[in-house]
Formats: C-alpha cells, sequence, structure tokens
C-alpha cells in the first residue's frame, strides 16, 4: 500500500480514513451546529481537513487524538444512557415523556482545530482536552420548560456527574432571544487502562426553542444577506412568541394534568 501525500508531506496510509470515518459517516448524528454547515465545504478559511491531521501527525499525537475522540465518543453514550434511563422513569411516573428527542455530535477536527487557532490555543491533544469542552454534545429537544429542570435536577444529582459550568440562556436569553439551559458536566469514562474524566455540553431546549434556533442559525451562515436589521428584529419579535407559548402551553398541560388528577381521585 502507498503512503498518500498532502502538501509534499507524506502520510501514514490508515489517516484519510480514520479522519473520514468520523466526519461523513457521522453525518447523520450530527446536530445542526456550525460542524454540519462546515464539514460540507471543509475548507475554510484556507484550512483544509488535511492541514489539521498533517499537524497532528507533526506532533506525532494522531493515535493520542483518535483516542480522546473515541473517549467523547464513548461520554456522550453515558450520558445519552442516563438521559434515556431518566425518560423511561419520568414517563412512567407522569404519562408523558420529558423529552422529545436527543440529538449527539462528536465536534469535527476541522472544527476543533479552528476553534483552538481562534482562542490562540496551542494544537495539541493535551492542550484540546483540557481547553475545549464541547466536543462531546448532547441537545435535549423537551416539550415542556419544568421538565428541562427536571431533567437537569435528577441528572445533576448522580454521583458521578460534577458540573462544570451551566449557562441558563431561559431565565437570562441572549440578547438576540436565544433561549436555552446549557451545562458542562464531567462523567467518569471507564477504559481498559482506567478512568478518565470526560466533559460533555449538554443543552435543554423546548421544541420551540429548537425551531428558532434552527431558524436564527441559518442567518449566522448567510453572508451578504439583504434585510439584515428586518429580519433580527423579527427573529427578536418571535423568540418572546416563543416564550409565550412554552409558557402558555405548560399552563395548559397543568390544567389538564389537575383535572385528570381530579377524576383519579373522584
Ligand atoms: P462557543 O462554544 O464557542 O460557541 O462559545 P460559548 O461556550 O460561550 O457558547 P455558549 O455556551 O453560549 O453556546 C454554545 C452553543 O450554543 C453554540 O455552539 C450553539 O450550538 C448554541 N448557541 C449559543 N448561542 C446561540 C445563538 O444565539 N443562536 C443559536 N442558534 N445557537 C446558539
Ligand atoms: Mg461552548
Amino acid at each position: 500500500m502507498s503512503a498518500s501525500s498532502v502538501s509534499g508531506i507524506d502520510l501514514p496510509d490508515n489517516i484519510g480514513n480514520a479522519m473520514s470515518y468520523k466526519d461523513e459517516k457521522r453525518k447523520p448524528d450530527l446536530y445542526e451546529s456550525e460542524d454540519v454547515v462546515k464539514l460540507d465545504f471543509q475548507n475554510i478559511n484556507g484550512t483544509t481537513i488535511e492541514d489539521v491531521q498533517r499537524l497532528l501527525v507533526m506532533h506525532n499525537q494522531f493515535e493520542d487524538f483518535r483516542k480522546l475522540m473515541m473517549e467523547y465518543e464513548c461520554a456522550i453514550s453515558e450520558v445519552r444512557t442516563k438521559l434515556d434511563v431518566l425518560n423511561a422513569e419520568m414517563s412512567l411516573r407522569t404519562d408523558r415523556n420529558p423529552f422529545e428527542s436527543i440529538k449527539v455530535r462528536l465536534k469535527s477536527p476541522i472544527s476543533i482545530y479552528e476553534k483552538m487557532e481562534r482562542r490562540g490555543y496551542p494544537f495539541t491533544v493535551e492542550s484540546i482536552r483540557d481547553n475545549l469542552h464541547d466536543i462531546a454534545g448532547i441537545r435535549v429537544v423537551c416539550s415542556f420548560i419544568d421538565d428541562i429542570y427536571k431533567l437537569r435536577d435528577y441528572l445533576l444529582g448522580q454521583d458521578d456527574v460534577t458540573l462544570v459550568e451551566e449557562k441558563d440562556y431561559i431565565a437570562n436569553p441572549k440578547p438576540n432571544g436565544y433561549r436555552s439551559l446549557h451545562i458542562i458536566i464531567e462523567i467518569p469514562v471507564f477504559m481498559v487502562e482506567g478512568k478518565v474524566l470526560r466533559r460533555v455540553e449538554v443543552q435543554f431546549r423546548t421544541i420551540a426553542m429548537d425551531f428558532w434556533a434552527s431558524l436564527e442559525h441559518k442567518l449566522k451562515y448567510k453572508k451578504d444577506i439583504e434585510n439584515a436589521e428586518t429580519i433580527i428584529e423579527e427573529l427578536a419579535i418571535s423568540a418572546d412568541m416563543v416564550n409565550q407559548l412554552d409558557r402558555r402551553m405548560q399552563q395548559i398541560r397543568e390544567k389538564i394534568d389537575g383535572n385528570s388528577l381530579k377524576e383519579e381521585n373522584g
């Protein structure tokens, strides 16, 4: 087998395959974050996926990088299982699913590289591990706001889960109207050689907030957009409507729940 060559530097055979395994085959798993957009044209700011690979090879860190990505993938599975268990138990008690859907994504190598560059960190495996908190991402989409906080509390109540950072954009929305609850947690992942602690970003949103964020996200990645000011304004107004809708829906559900309690007791 012949080694592939990028910009005159020879790469081992398995390199392209290892990277494309994550990039290409995992596409359906990615949520609509910047990664999806970037993966479609892997040449943002003149940086190619090959440049990223070459840098890692030059640091002799390619295998370590693959292992780190594997650990994050396992961390995603661990947290996903925790959420599935909570969903099963809570739905047994309340007769509804606390969340409607879960999307997971592993940040792509090119996005990792770009974020490290942007923040001015060295592109080494240790630095990636220590400085990036959102390589593993889980987005939990709930019907009701109160279920978001219940899920958060139950998850953080587990003794192998440590809260690293929390941003409550539901209580304190961003100026553009963005709402979601973000937590970064650290959990143990048990590998052959022992335990490693890995961080996972969990974003909780309602269906309506998710709908809004997907549309708003499109605005960020469109260049030379016409009427941008008007669109920003309309998005801000829609964000208020989303908020009102979420609160109304919860009030209606509480009334329905109250009625069915009366029925059970009467
Ligand atoms: P980054 O992780 O570099 O984005 O910075 P940060 O850690 O300060 O970000 P934050 O916790 O505020 O947001 C992290 C993620 O939340 C983003 O990658 C998006 O997925 C989502 N997000 C945050 N703000 C917005 C927003 O205004 N609109 C949309 N659509 N998504 C957002
Ligand atoms: Mg972040």
